[in-house]
């Protein structure tokens, strides 16, 4: 499995196994809003011929906080899921992190959910939690917050 920057034909293969809300236009503009942005950089998972995880990585742009650097979208097919897989792209994330200077790694979830304790396995430490943070048809979640060190 490679792990490489988004390319614009992932848009079907990135729809089907990984944002199935979203139609094929949509993640096609969404992959156009990413591509060649300054400090950010998306990234998919390639099996050797579909895109079957993502995740984007973006240096934080206030002037006190570009130190920081905050992962989100990141989304693995089910069948890709429990593999190892995460711990590859998030260690992908922190080589380009690194590469900005950044010392903190940025990351959230809604509270309760498998991906809470994905992040935990994954060495986040929760630094802020909004009870009901989030408020969607399958119900409110807390909003997690988690953080850990690049450097030392
Ligand atoms: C969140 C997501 C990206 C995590 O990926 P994953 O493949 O499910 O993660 P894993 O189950 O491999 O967990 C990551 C690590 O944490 C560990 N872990 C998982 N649950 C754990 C637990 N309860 N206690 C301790 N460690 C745990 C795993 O063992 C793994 O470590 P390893 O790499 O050493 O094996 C994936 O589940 C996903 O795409 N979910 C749907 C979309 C989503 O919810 N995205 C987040 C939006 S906020």
């Amino acid at each position: 499995m490679l792990i490489r920057p988004v390319r614009y034909e992932d848009a079907a293969s990135l729809q089907r196994h990984c944002f199935g809300a979203m139609t094929i236009e949509q993640v096609a503009a969404m992959i156009e809003s990413l591509v060649d942005v300054t400090d950010t950089v998306s990234l998919v998972a390639d099996d050797g011929s579909e895109a079957v995880a993502s995740c984007t990585v973006t240096r934080l742009t206030h002037r006190l906080c570009r130190h920081r650097a905050d992962i989100g979208g990141f989304v693995i097919a089910p069948s890709a899921q429990g593999t190892g897989l995460a711990r590859r792209i998030v260690n992908e994330a922190s080589r380009y992190a690194r590469e900005w200077d950044c010392t903190i790694l940025e990351i959230s979830c809604r509270g309760g959910t498998h991906a809470e304790e994905a992040y935990v396995g994954l060495g986040f430490t929760e630094w802020a939690r909004l009870p009901g943070g989030y408020r969607e048809e399958a119900g409110t979640f807390d909003e997690v917050r988690l953080w850990k060190r690049l450097d030392g």
